[in-house]
């Protein structure tokens, strides 16, 4: 059964990853359809009625930068008469109320959204089905991305305005540099976390929160006392399952092979709080430790603004994948996520 993942245009390749693994930790099988701009669509495993839909709750839950999952029920070209042709060929038998919205992914469509609406509601119309815009049993959607539009109905939206709610600014201990909570979650996610996840550079808690709010155990260290407290009062306030430790992530107490996903956020080039030598020196005994604590098999996602992946090599990591975010003119983050052979 296809699935259609409308994805958030904040980042490229990102959404995708953090999709991919999502599913991967549910273990739920999947194989790429078609992945275009802004919308990915998947074949699962897991149909509707064999827990296909248990997993979908799980992704709604989990997920940081899909807008909605889509239930597939047709793909055809992107001009007018392609899609009526789609919509008309795979409608369903309709008993309840219906609602339908058409949504062109940036430029790609030159079709009027609204007019396009109109016209899909006359096809339902002749076949006797009753709109209802505001409470309908049934939520169409048309995506028009490249030349493509995707049928399909709605099965899963994600509640964006709980990250807008969780900002920096708005958290009780506030420090300005951080990630945005969409961002951090989506690199949980990516991380692959089963139950606990450490940031050894964790700050006021940005990262564990996101990952402790979906359910994971989080461990974090940091050599700041002030900012530990920090992340003390944020994790308090979001009632997360924590500990945190004031530690040197270049020499970590924790055993070896013990933990399941690492992301982190260590300090960049000309921030004062480097608590090390020298930068180098940090990012390279750091990624040795991360190497020794997780378990083999396991990732972890690495945040820096210069290139370290000789230093990742060095460690005895493997690059899974490499995520480039201009935050802006003078900081662009690199995000490696890695895998510990
Ligand atoms: C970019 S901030 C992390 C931001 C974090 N993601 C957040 O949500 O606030 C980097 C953190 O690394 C800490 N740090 C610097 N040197 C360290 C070291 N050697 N060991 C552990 N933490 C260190 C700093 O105190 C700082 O809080």
């Amino acid at each position: 059964m296809l699935f259609a993942f409308e994805l958030s245009g904040e980042h490229k390749t990102i959404p995708i990853s953090e999709v991919c693994a999502c599913l991967e930790t549910l273990g739920a099988g999947y194989k790429i359809h078609l992945s275009l701009d802004g919308c990915l669509v998947l074949e699962l495993e897991n149909d509707i009625e064999n827990d296909g839909e248990n997993i979908i709750k799980s992704l709604v839950k989990r997920l940081a930068m899909t807008h909605h999952i889509i239930k597939v029920l047709g793909i055809g070209g992107g001009c007018e008469e392609d899609v009526l042709d789609v919509v008309s060929n795979n409608m369903p038998d309709l008993e309840g109320t219906y609602s339908i919205r058409v949504k062109r992914v940036r430029d790609y469509s030159s079709l009027n959204t609204e007019s396009m609406e109109r016209k899909i509601g006359g096809i339902f119309f002749k076949r006797g089905a009753h709109a209802d815009l505001k409470d309908p049993d049934i939520q169409f959607r048309v995506i028009l991305t490249e030349d493509k539009c995707i049928f399909g109905i709605m099965c899963g939206s994600i509640d964006r305005s709980a990250f807008e709610a969780r900002k920096p600014h708005h958290k009780p201990f506030f420090y300005p540099g951080v990630l945005m909570p969409r961002v951090a979650l989506a690199l949980v996610n990516i991380a692959k976390p089963d139950t606990v996840l450490f940031d050894p550079f964790c700050g006021t808690g940005g990262i564990l929160i996101e990952a402790g709010l979906i359910g994971i155990k989080v461990i974090g260290g940091d050599m700041q006392r002030k900012i530990l407290l920090g992340a003390k009062m944020n994790l308090d306030h979001y009632n997360v399952d924590y500990s945190l430790m004031f530690e040197d992530a270049c020499g970590m107490a924790l055993g070896d092979n013990c933990i399941d996903a690492v992301v982190t956020d260590p300090p960049y080039g000309r921030s004062a709080a480097i608590k090390a030598q020298s930068l180098e020196y940090m990012l390279g005994k750091s990624l040795k430790e991360v190497y020794r604590v997780l378990k083999p098999g396991r990732r972890a996602v690495f945040i820096s603004e210069c290139p370290i992946e000789k230093l990742v090599q060095e460690a005895g990591f493997e690059v899974v994948e490499l995520h480039i975010q201009r935050v802006h003119k003078s900081l662009t983050r690199r995000m490696l996520v890695l895998r510990k052979p």
